[in-house]
């Protein structure tokens, strides 16, 4: 597989208001045609916050529906290509919609970051089966932090207490954690083809959040076979695969900081200092509390 180079020679883009929520033109230039966008009744669609775990749960649904059909797609097809951004147009590439339309296989695994009002409704029409990853404000903020520094494709981050405080005032690419986390938890109230899935779970028993997936989407994977898969996307070996470690999308620059970075839980602890730690606590308490949204993590 040939490096894709779409870093565009503009430099990095700029944020700006859109719909109600914060975006950079890469996300919104095709706007009309992600809103017209035909879902099917059996496209699974894998929706998070960004860096929530995304890659890992597409991973694990590329294997669970295609890893014994297609062998060739493990090894020749970067997990970008086989799991599209739907809301994705970047120069040099077919826009996540075109790539989607001419998927080969059933079922279509989609990925997207939409906040759940912005999702083409026709997901919700056709009663598509939602897979979402939520992961602990604190870690997934630090975890957008080094993306943001080493991604092209996103605005500059500033210094850490500078990306903190956007990451509060929720002027982030896609908006702020708090609605989109909820925005899904809300949903899934009243729209059941929602698997509402934690990060810190699948750290702690991956062979476990697998069985579980498999039962939302009806698959009776041997136990041979879930086992196989857990140990596949471990993070140690996706981290060594270029099909899933993005290392062929020369966007993002390596040498600042990798894709696959560290897979914990807690690394927060690393970067927060005492101060900006009591301040977020307390920020959280006043974002969160009309939601029944809980972590295991919670702070
Ligand atoms: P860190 O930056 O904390 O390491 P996304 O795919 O949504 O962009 O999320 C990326 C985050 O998920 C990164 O977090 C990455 O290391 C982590 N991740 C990806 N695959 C993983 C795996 N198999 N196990 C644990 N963490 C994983």
């Amino acid at each position: 597989m040939e490096n894709i180079n779409i870093i565009s020679p503009m430099g990095r883009p700029e944020l700006f208001d859109f719909e109600g929520i914060s975006m950079t033109h890469y996300f919104t230039d095709n706007w009309e045609n992600i809103q017209k966008f035909q879902a099917r009744p059996d496209d699974i669609l894998i929706t998070t916050y960004p860096k929530s775990g995304t890659t890992w749960v597409s991973y694990i649904l590329d294997l669970l529906y295609f890893g014994n059909t297609a062998p060739e797609r493990q090894t020749s097809l970067p997990i970008f290509f086989r799991v599209p951004f739907l809301e994705g147009t970047f120069p040099g590439l077919p826009s996540g919609v075109e790539q989607t339309d001419k998927l080969p296989t059933t079922p279509r695994l989609i990925k997207t970051h939409l906040p759940v009002q912005l999702l083409p409704k026709s997901f919700w029409e056709q009663n598509c089966r939602v897979v979402y990853v939520a992961r602990n404000a604190k870690d997934n903020a630090v975890s957008y932090f080094h993306f943001d520094r080493m991604n092209m494709g996103d605005p500059e981050p500033g210094d850490w207490n500078t990306f903190l405080k956007r990451f509060m005032d929720g002027k982030m690419v896609f908006g702020p954690w708090y609605d989109h986390v909820c925005g899904y938890w809300e949903k899934k109230q009243t729209y059941s083809n929602i698997h509402y899935m934690f990060f810190e779970d699948m750290v702690e028993d991956t062979g476990h959040e697998v069985e579980r997936l498999c039962s939302f989407l009806g698959l009776s994977t041997p136990i041979e076979e879930r086992e196989r898969i857990t140990k596949g996307t471990h993070f140690d070996a996706m981290k060594q695969n270029n099909m899933t470690n993005y290392s062929t999308l020369p966007i993002m620059d390596f040498k600042v900081s990798p894709f696959m970075r560290k897979g914990k839980v807690g690394d927060w602890k690393n970067h927060f200092t005492v101060a900006q730690n009591e301040q977020f606590n307390e920020h959280y308490k006043q974002k969160m509390k009309n939601s029944t949204l809980r972590f295991r993590t919670e702070i």
